[in-house]
């Protein structure tokens, strides 16, 4: 086998609490994650030359070591101590700073297409412990089940799906950067010791399989630092609910926002609209 192309699937929250700050730094999250059908194509090929190439369908993004894609296929190839010998090619089509995942789900996408090529076959908890050292939701993305997520993202209880639905993706022009989010959060809420348990009641609003119940228990703290600043996301919060959406919220950091639909038709409205305006709109299935 000299190919192996994986499906490197978005991500969302359908809620998302952040609870504290760790000693490393990082803050201490509380989040339901899962994936949907938009999906990055990621292939990787063996070469017959040391060294790991990466090539991109959009070029303007990073190729070399500031590519997650590249740093996984770094940290595999250091993991099981061989040479790297591969070229990576990642065909884009979740768009960038949206919360959504699409670095994270490349180098994961990466992680599982090398332990294939190289015949490794590592174990998925071995992969997420290579992930930690690529980023916090790298980890998540190496089996992309939906889950409850704590920790800073390497606590991983896989949860109940969401019930049958159509999900809209959509974001606006601007993007928003993790860093910052989490600085602007920690001026607002100080050492969150207020914070906590919101999350565990989205968790049991899952196992409910009601989408009402989810709705209503579905939040972002997010939410509260990045709509002030980016009109864009209330505008197209605002359209997926007069389209019929059952819930409309940012994913991550933002600035993506996305809407659960009983009827893929008010999903399709609700993405010719915000595509009018200029928006990137996609409707896909939750998984
Ligand atoms: O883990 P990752 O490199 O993707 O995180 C990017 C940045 O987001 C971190 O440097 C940190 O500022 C912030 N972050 C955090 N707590 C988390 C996840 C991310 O503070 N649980």
């Amino acid at each position: 086998m000299n190919t192996v192309t994986e499906k490197a699937c978005a991500k969302i929250n359908i809620c998302l609490d952040v609870t504290g700050i760790r000693e490393d730094g990082y803050h201490s999250i509380e989040s339901v994650m899962l994936c949907v059908t938009l999906a990055d194509d990621v292939t990787v090929e063996k070469t017959d030359d040391i060294g790991i190439t990466l090539e991109c369908s959009r070029s303007d993004l990073p190729t070399g070591e500031k590519n997650l894609a590249y740093k996984a296929a770094a940290a595999f190839y250091e993991y099981i101590e061989e040479n790297p010998r591969v070229h990576i090619k990642l065909i884009k089509n979740i768009p960038d700073q949206a919360g959504l995942a699409g670095g994270s789900a490349d180098a994961a996408a990466v992680l599982r297409a090398l332990n294939t090529l190289t015949g490794a076959c590592l174990s998925d908890e071995t992969l997420r412990k290579i992930a930690e050292g690529i980023g916090s939701d790298v980890i998540f993305c190496v089996s992309s089940d939906p889950s409850f997520v704590s920790g800073r993202g390497e606590i991983i209880d896989y949860c109940a799906p969401l019930p049958e639905c159509t999900v809209l993706l959509a974001k606006g022009n601007s993007g928003v950067k993790t860093p910052g989010a989490y600085r602007s959060l920690d001026v607002m809420y100080g050492d969150y010791s207020e914070r906590g348990g919101l999350a565990k009641k989205c968790l049991d609003a899952m196992y409910s399989g009601s989408l009402d119940a989810i709705s209503e228990s579905a939040f972002n703290i997010f939410e509260e630092i990045v709509i002030p600043n980016d009109p864009e996301i209330s505008l197209i919060k605002d359209e997926m609910k007069r389209n019929g959406a059952s819930l409309s919220l940012m994913s991550g950091s933002g600035s993506a926002v996305f809407g659960l639909y009983r009827s893929e038709s008010d999903a399709r409205l609700a993405q010719k609209a915000l595509r009018e305006k200029g928006f990137f709109a996609e409707v896909c299935k939750p998984l």
